[in-house]
């Protein structure tokens, strides 16, 4: 068991690049299932669940090579049995789509990944069903089969991004067209789409709220660059406001974080923006704002936490409203022993900046609240303990290297 050990209060300086978005590479990977021909991957992050979906495609047969760039070849995969490693992250239940795409019947455990709400995968179905799959449940087990795979029109009841891909994976060797309404407009969306056309598949629309997929018989080998990864970005970004300094976040897509950008600027951080980086400068000190999460390109979900940290200790009251899962304010516990006044109804937390939040020992409880508890661990007086890391791992590659790099004092020890 390993933990972070901070000592907060010193500001940041300096400037970090930012790696391949670990929402991109995964539902990348899965696709390249989909593919009897060797594809090259570029700009991979080094992160647990990478490794984690890495198994999964080489249990099915992957050939794999590890290098500048991600080598994979699965010519010669296998259908078989679900494997229990794939319940350890909610991406694998891509796997599903693009097996489907090379047999008729594929069985994959409920997935896992962070506890932030119910995160069910009836739309996911939903889609597999229109294009004429039946699925069943037995012990945790899903099982999709089907005679035909045929394109169909779906409506998904809320833009889900998992869904959106999944059914694009099932849908770029089936039989016909299909459209897909009201999908998930995310970046991620966008770069998949570009991975698979690459590979000769025929997707239109996507970054649009309707994605159209003319199926097609074979899919060939293909190059691909994965974007950045702009939850990193922004949590870099929001690390710099709350301490105080001024920091250069390199290798980034500016357009993919404008929420985050402005939303800074409405605190009075000042965010300067150039081709592939932003300069952030922050004196720390910052007004509290109101945030809402929402579907791309709305304040993400996934930046929450983050944020919350900021409002903190920043000056005055704000209101977050977390509108797509309904479970994820569990680091509000953990703020609260720094010294933290949040109050959470529902899906709405209202944030008493505080003025000075202390170092305590807390444990990240997912992904995103762990990177936000560092947030707060930088900006606190005193020393932070943060336990339960690997979630924090599963998305962010050396952080405590890269805020080290800007002058934060942070350590990785073991327990
Ligand atoms: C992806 C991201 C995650 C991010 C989330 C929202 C990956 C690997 N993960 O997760 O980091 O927080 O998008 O931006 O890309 N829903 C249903 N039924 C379904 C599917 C989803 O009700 O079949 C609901 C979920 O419970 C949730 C909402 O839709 O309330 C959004 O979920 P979704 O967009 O699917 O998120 P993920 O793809 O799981």
């Amino acid at each position: 068991m390993e933990r972070f050990v901070i000592e907060g209060g010193g500001v940041l300086n300096g400037s970090v690049s930012i790696n391949g978005s670990k929402n991109s590479v995964l539902p990348i990977l899965a696709a390249a299932l989909l593919i009897k021909d060797k594809c090259r991957i570029y700009n991979v992050p080094h992160l647990s669940d990478v490794y984690t979906m890495l198994e999964l495609l080489r249990y099915y047969g992957a050939k794999i090579k590890e290098g500048l760039a991600l080598e994979i070849d699965c010519t010669d995969i296998e259908n078989k049995r679900a494997n229990d490693k794939a319940a350890s992250i909610r991406a694998s239940f891509l796997l599903v789509g693009a097996l489907l795409g090379r047999f008729k019947r594929v069985s994959m455990p409920m997935p896992g990944g962070c506890s932030i709400g119910l995160r069910p995968v009836d739309l996911h179905l939903k889609g597999f069903c229109c294009m004429g799959a039946d699925y069943s449940f037995e012990q945790g087990i899903i099982t999709i089969e089907y005679d035909r795979l045929r394109g169909n029109e779906i409506y998904l009841d809320f833009p889900s991004v998992g869904a959106t891909e999944n059914i694009m994976l099932a849908s770029v060797l089936a039989e016909g067209t299909t459209i897909i309404s009201n999908c998930a407009i995310e970046p991620e969306i966008v770069d998949l789409a570009e991975f698979l056309n690459s590979a000769g598949a025929d997707i239109r629309g996507a970054g649009s709220d309707t994605i159209v997929i003319k199926g097609t018989d074979r899919l060939h080998g293909t190059d691909h660059r994965v974007i950045p990864d702009r939850i990193e970005a922004g949590t870099f970004m929001l690390a710099v406001a709350g301490t105080g300094g001024c920091c250069r976040i390199e290798n980034i897509i500016p357009d993919h974080i404008k929420p985050i950008i402005l939303k800074l600027r409405e605190i009075d951080a000042e965010v300067k923006e150039e081709e592939n980086s932003v300069i952030v400068s922050s004196d720390g000190k910052l007004p509290n704002t109101d945030i809402k999460t929402m579907p791309y390109p709305g304040f993400p979900t996934d930046m929450q936490a983050q944020f919350m940290s900021i409002m903190a200790k920043g000056i005055g009251t704000g209101i977050v409203n977390e509108t797509v899962f309904e479970n994820r304010f569990m680091h509000v516990g953990e703020l609260a022993k720094m010294g933290a006044n949040i109050t959470v109804e529902g899906r709405t937390a209202v944030v008493k900046g505080v003025e000075v939040l202390k170092g305590a020992s807390v444990k990240a409880t997912d992904l995103r609240a762990g990177a936000g508890l560092i947030l707060s661990g930088l900006c606190a007086e005193g020393i932070t303990e943060i336990g339960e890391i690997q979630y924090i791992d599963r998305g962010y590659e050396k952080i405590e290297e890269k805020i080290r790099q800007l002058g934060g004092k942070i350590k990785r020890v073991q327990s």
